[in-house]
């Protein structure tokens, strides 16, 4: 079959940025998959009917970042309970009869990442989740299920945490806490959800919250994860994991899901890794 047969595609605003053509590139090549992968850069007024027109047109299948997630969510006809907890969705695939389906692999690539990459076991951890937004969202919901002993959720706007930890519903295991009120409390993984690194804000956190053997992680990598980087190193962190790794493992779960096949994500991780 011609390349043109397989056509993905990764949607977003602004998109030039984007490593997912390079990491579905990569893995086409490991497993000889033949398939085109764009980037379409797509403003919101546009990004539904740029969509509905890519899976007219044949595409089997589209990725999605921002700050299109929640609009991929609201035009699926099908939503898997990934996609229906986080509200938002990266990963759109065409089913037949003109039908797309939404799937979330935000959560479940940030724990494969933690666990497989990091080593770290999330059983019987105490989490701090920083942050509401979709992200933060779907990386709840994979902790819970991952087996934290506990998570708790702070963010800026209060109700949106209250919101995530509702819809979560296991109020024992699940809560919210002021961003000003966690004196005394104490973490071993504090995960940064928040758009500080972009947008510019401070980590104003207590440095009493982590232990010795804590570690924090930002879902951002790059320039974007430095500030929390700071944070973190400045109090004391043992380790500090940013969100490349999450970014390919995200990827490999939606390749997966469209080719049937699980690349092999170390190179990619590796080559990626040198840059950022
Ligand atoms: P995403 O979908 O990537 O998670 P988002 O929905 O815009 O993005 O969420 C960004 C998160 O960063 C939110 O939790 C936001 O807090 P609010 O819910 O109060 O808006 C948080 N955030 C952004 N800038 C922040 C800042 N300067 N200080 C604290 N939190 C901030």
């Amino acid at each position: 079959m011609s390349a043109e047969a397989h056509r993905y595609a990764v949607f977003g605003h602004p998109i030039a940025h984007s490593l997912s053509p390079q990491i579905h590139a990569a893995f086409a090549g490991q497993l000889g998959i033949q398939l085109s992968y764009e980037a379409i850069d797509a403003a919101p007024a546009e990004f539904e009917e740029a969509v509905r027109r890519f899976f007219a047109e044949g595409g089997l299948g589209a990725n999605v970042t921002l700050p299109h997630k929640e609009a991929a969510f609201a035009l699926a006809t099908e939503r898997t309970d990934a996609a229906a907890r986080a509200g938002a969705v990266n990963t759109l695939t065409a089913l037949v009869g003109g039908k797309i389906q939404a799937h979330n692999t935000d959560g479940s690539g940030f724990v494969r990442d933690v666990t497989e990459r990091h080593s770290l076991d999330l059983r019987g951890h105490d989490a701090l989740l920083l942050g509401a937004g979709g992200a933060a969202k779907a990386v709840a919901w994979a902790l819970m299920d991952a087996g934290v002993q506990t998570l708790t959720i702070v963010n800026r706007t209060p109700e949106r945490a209250d919101a995530i930890a509702d819809a979560i519903g296991e109020p024992a295991r699940c809560h919210t806490r002021y961003w000003d009120g966690l004196d005394g409390e104490c973490f071993d993984l504090v995960v940064n959800a928040t758009s500080i690194g972009v947008t510019g804000g401070t980590f104003d956190l207590p440095m009493s919250i982590l232990q010795d053997h804590s570690t924090c992680y930002d879902l951002c990598y790059g320039a974007a994860a430095a500030s929390f980087k700071g944070w973190a190193t400045a109090v004391g962190a043992r380790y500090f994991r940013d969100g490349l790794g999450m970014l390919i493992e995200q990827a490999a779960d939606a390749f997966e899901r469209w080719h049937g096949q699980r690349p092999d994500t170390d190179p990619v991780y590796q080559l990626l890794r040198q840059r950022f």
